[in-house]
């Protein structure tokens, strides 16, 4: 039985035949409309969510399975005070497979130690959240055509944004690859992860602060929301969050083949004038969500569809 916990569990062959998948889905949705008949998968959502919960169920429905979850930690018995290890318990008496996002880090590695079933980590605190990472290298891939030999400038709140940590691990897998980490200098990028990441295997990079300076060498960009839920104080949130704003002005001192990414919700970082370009991919970036975990889903339940 396997799980999905960082996006390092897959080899980047591995990778390559999810993605291949994903892309088959896409283009032959009928192909796959019964591939999970009679499958259940259980969304445990300790934390809010839009895309990632409702993703994974519409992924399931589209395989021919059903769904059952809760929304918030307030709607479940860990409000009485149930541990996530007898929670997963229970869980596997009733589904198939889970996805499960939480505010703590390690808590669907906690999970998996006690789960019959495939575990999903669908966000675990600021730590890693990889079924997000298969939608941004499905979607680098198909703006791109390629994964490697490309400069990515990760903007805004590298230092809580967990997309950003797990798109670092997949991404220094291909060669050539580059980054630009444009932050404010509380929002860097953090030690573990440059030195343990990034040093270590010899990844170039440069860090900036203002994003204008790097937008004419990036292949992609992908922006990130400041994470108010990981702020210890108001005030600090309030002076970070609207440090930068992607505008059209800015986009016109990028390359014409320089496509916009970012996992969403935005607040404010990317201007609705952004829109419109050809090269704002984010709204892509989460329909494809939706065939990476469905990809995914049939790869953890091992269901081969021919
Ligand atoms: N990208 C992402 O994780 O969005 P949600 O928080 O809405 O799931």
């Amino acid at each position: 039985m396997r799980h999905l916990m960082s996006p390092l569990d897959f080899s980047v062959e591995e990778l390559d035949q999810l993605l291949n998948l994903a892309q088959d889905i896409e283009k032959n949705p009928a192909k796959y409309a019964h591939a999970c008949d009679g499958k259940k998968l259980a969304t445990l959502f300790y934390e809010p969510s839009t895309r990632t919960r409702l993703s994974h169920e519409a992924a399931m429905l589209n395989l021919g399975g059903n769904v059952m979850g809760f929304s918030s930690a307030d709607s479940s018995s860990a409000s009485k005070g149930e541990s996530v290890s007898d929670t997963i318990r229970m869980i596997s008496c009733y589904a198939d497979i889970c996805a499960m996002r939480h505010p703590k880090e390690g808590a669907p590695m906690v999970a998996c130690q006690h789960s019959s079933i495939p575990i999903i980590n669908a966000g675990d605190g600021g730590h890693q959240h990889p079924t997000q990472t298969l939608t941004d290298l499905l979607t680098i891939r198909n703006v791109k055509g390629r994964l490697d030999n490309m400069t990515i400038g990760l903007c805004g709140d590298l230092k809580f944004g967990r997309t950003v940590h797990s798109l670092i691990h997949a991404l220094v897998r291909y060669s050539g690859i580059r980054f630009v980490l444009i932050s404010p200098e509380e929002l860097r990028l953090p030690d573990y992860m440059r030195q343990d990441v990034l040093d270590k295997k010899d990844i170039p990079y440069k860090e900036v602060v203002r994003l204008e300076d790097a937008m004419p060498e990036l292949d992609i960009l992908y922006m990130t929301r400041v994470q108010k839920e990981r702020f210890f104080n108001e005030e600090d949130y309030v002076r970070m969050k609207d440090f930068y704003i992607l505008d059209k002005k800015k986009m016109g001192l990028a390359r014409k083949d320089m496509y916009v990414l970012h996992p969403l919700p935005r607040v404010n970082e990317i201007s609705v004038e952004v829109d419109d370009d050809p090269r704002a991919a984010y709204f892509r970036q989460a329909q494809y969500g939706v065939y990476v975990r469905m990809a995914l889903i049939l790869t953890l339940l091992d269901i081969h569809v021919d």
